[in-house]
């Protein structure tokens, strides 16, 4: 595989989107090719079970048929999309992957983890980011911004913004677990940085990840 995969997490409202677009943008300017995708998403039965998981529903989701229905679009998204453009040398951004299952469904939600990791593996195909950026910030303060966000934005898209504050709490605190045990591959960036400022980090550690990958 020669292509380079990163990917960006974090809580709600961390800046994984602001990110995500203008590192892409960067990428552009430098004339790479650049696939910029989401999940859960990035393909037409991924966009669908992504209106399922994140629009409210009552009753709620069971936490199994949740986390299914994740590892459904990754399934999709990893065959259709990822696998053949990493294939073909291309750089890809995606806006969440494995990561954001393990904090959601496994920290968040309480599955267990073990169990979980191997669900993942295998739903990816065994396909793991390059380069995660982990955009670190206090849930409540990700949550008003996203909240401000969403007023001027129609997408319905809540279901996770209605959690509960110590719901957050566990997802940031279970990113930061990942991060811990994966140090080579997980970033961990202070998210309430202004957003030039992340920008520059984000660009200077791409850059230098695409040099070292020249040698
Ligand atoms: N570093 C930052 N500092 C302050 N506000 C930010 C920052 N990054 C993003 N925002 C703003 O916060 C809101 C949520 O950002 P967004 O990128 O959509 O987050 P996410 O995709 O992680 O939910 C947006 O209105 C965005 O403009
Ligand atoms: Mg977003």
């Amino acid at each position: 595989m020669g292509g380079l995969f990163i990917t960006f997490e974090g809580v709600e409202g961390s800046g994984k989107t602001t990110q995500h677009r203008l590192l892409a943008e960067a990428l552009q300017r430098a004339g790479r090719a650049v696939i910029v995708t989401r999940e859960p998403g990035g393909t037409a039965a991924g966009e669908a079970i992504r209106k399922i998981l994140l629009t409210p529903h009552d009753p709620d989701l069971s936490s199994r048929a949740e986390l299914l229905l994740y590892l459904a679009a990754r399934a999709q998204h990893v065959t259709e999309i990822l696998r053949p453009a990493l294939d073909r040398g291309a750089i890809v951004l995606c806006d969440r992957f494995t990561d954001a299952t393990l904090a959601y469904q496994g920290s968040g939600r309480g599955l267990p983890l073990p169990e979980l990791e191997r669900l993942c593996a295998w739903a990816a195909d065994g396909l793991t980011p390059h380069r995660t950026f982990l955009l670190d910030l206090d849930p409540a303060v990700g949550l008003q911004r996203a909240q401000t966000r969403n007023s001027h934005l129609v997408s319905g898209e809540i279901r996770f913004e209605l959690e509960t504050l110590p719901f957050h709490q566990r997802v940031r605190a279970g990113y930061l677990d990942l991060a811990h045990r994966e140090p080579g591959r997980i970033r961990v960036l202070d998210a309430a940085w202004p957003v030039e400022k992340l920008q520059a980090v984000i660009w200077e550690d791409v850059q230098e990840i695409l040099e070292g990958s020249r040698e």
